[in-house]
């Protein structure tokens, strides 16, 4: 049976061409399908609505921007898949949405006697390439041992965290602090610049220092040379930070630090930056300062 991949963006393109690459049959679907020309080229087959997919396959994973869009392909679109696949079928979602989100899939699938997991992913643009991503994978054990080895031909590492939503869950928190030292890190070396210390001295420095958060190792050259050709596109931490307000609302958490970075991340958006690499936010803290001599 042929594996079923929907959302071929940044990480869905690369993701279902590893699965492909370790010799699995795949039919695939993207609202764009000029970003499935390099998957269709290496012998993928093309389905031409999620309805579609569903037909020939039994694993289905998912790899969209956000909860409406992750709506309206399984359950809200004229040709959506979750009323198509066939009974005990597994939809593994991949895509950052909110825990809440994903119980819900999860009660929309068993309705349908589909099996689902939520499963989305750390690391970026590179890891998603090279087969070196986490899954945070929220489900029963017995689905989780069973999709394991697809996960693996996709990551470095499965992180069965709990039931329905967990996963999400884990990749919320995980994204808190992502776009927190982001923030930070992008605060402080304006503020160093400020005081006539280069980019350069910065990372030298604080590299060696146990304060500094590791990915930022991996976009030093980015930030060193003001490029912001996306890898994690702004507007979706800016998403998952709005849906881990959202969360926190239910829970009850406050979370007053990351409200403050969720509005930095606004800021940029307002100022054009949302189909910008992340990192972009340092360019809303490093405007020159307007006061007067
Ligand atoms: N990039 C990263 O570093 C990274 C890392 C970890 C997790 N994530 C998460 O992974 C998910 C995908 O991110 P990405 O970077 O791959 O984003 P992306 O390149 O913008 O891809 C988004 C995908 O969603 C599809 N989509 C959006 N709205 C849709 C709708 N209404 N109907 C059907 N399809 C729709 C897009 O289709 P089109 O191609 O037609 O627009 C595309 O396939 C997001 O939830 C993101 O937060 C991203």
């Amino acid at each position: 049976m042929k594996i079923g991949f929907i959302g071929l963006g940044i990480m869905g393109s690369r993701m279902a061409e590893n699965l492909r690459k370790k010799g699995h049959e795949l039919v695939v679907y993207n609202r764009s399908k000029v970003k499935a020309q390099a998957l269709l080229a290496n012998g993928a087959a093309w389905a031409d609505s999620p309805a579609e997919v569903a037909k020939h396959v039994n694993i289905l994973f998912t790899m969209l921007s956000k909860p409406d869009a992750v709506a309206e392909v399984a359950l809200l679109g004229k040709r959506s898949f979750l009323d198509k696949l066939l009974p005990s079928s597994l939809w593994i979602d991949c895509s950052s949405v909110n825990p809440s989100f994903s119980k819900l899939m999860a009660v929309e699938a068993k309705d349908r006697n589909v099996r689902f997991l939520d499963a989305p992913v750390a690391g970026s643009k590179g890891p998603a390439e090279q087969a070196q991503l986490l899954f945070f994978v929220g489900g029963d054990k017995a689905d989780v041992e069973s999709v394991k080895p697809l996960l693996e031909c996709m990551g470095k590492a499965v992180y069965h965290v709990g039931g329905h939503g967990m996963g999400s869950a884990m990749k919320m928190v995980n994204n808190i602090l992502l776009g927190g030292a982001m923030v930070a890190f992008a605060e402080a070396l304006v503020f160093g610049e400020s005081l006539g210390i280069t980019k350069q001295t910065m990372f030298d420095t604080l590299a060696a220092s146990p304060v500094m958060a590791p990915f930022l190792n991996f976009k030093r050259q980015k930030i060193e040379k003001a490029d912001y050709a996306v890898e994690f596109p702004l507007q979706w931490m800016h998403k998952d930070l709005h849906l881990a307000s959202e969360t926190a609302y239910e829970t009850g958490a406050a979370l007053p630090a990351m409200q403050a970075v969720k509005e930095l991340y606004a800021l940029a958006m307002r100022d054009g930056m949302a189909a910008e690499d992340f990192i972009a936010v340092y360019k809303v803290l490093s405007r020159k300062n307007q006061r007067p001599a």
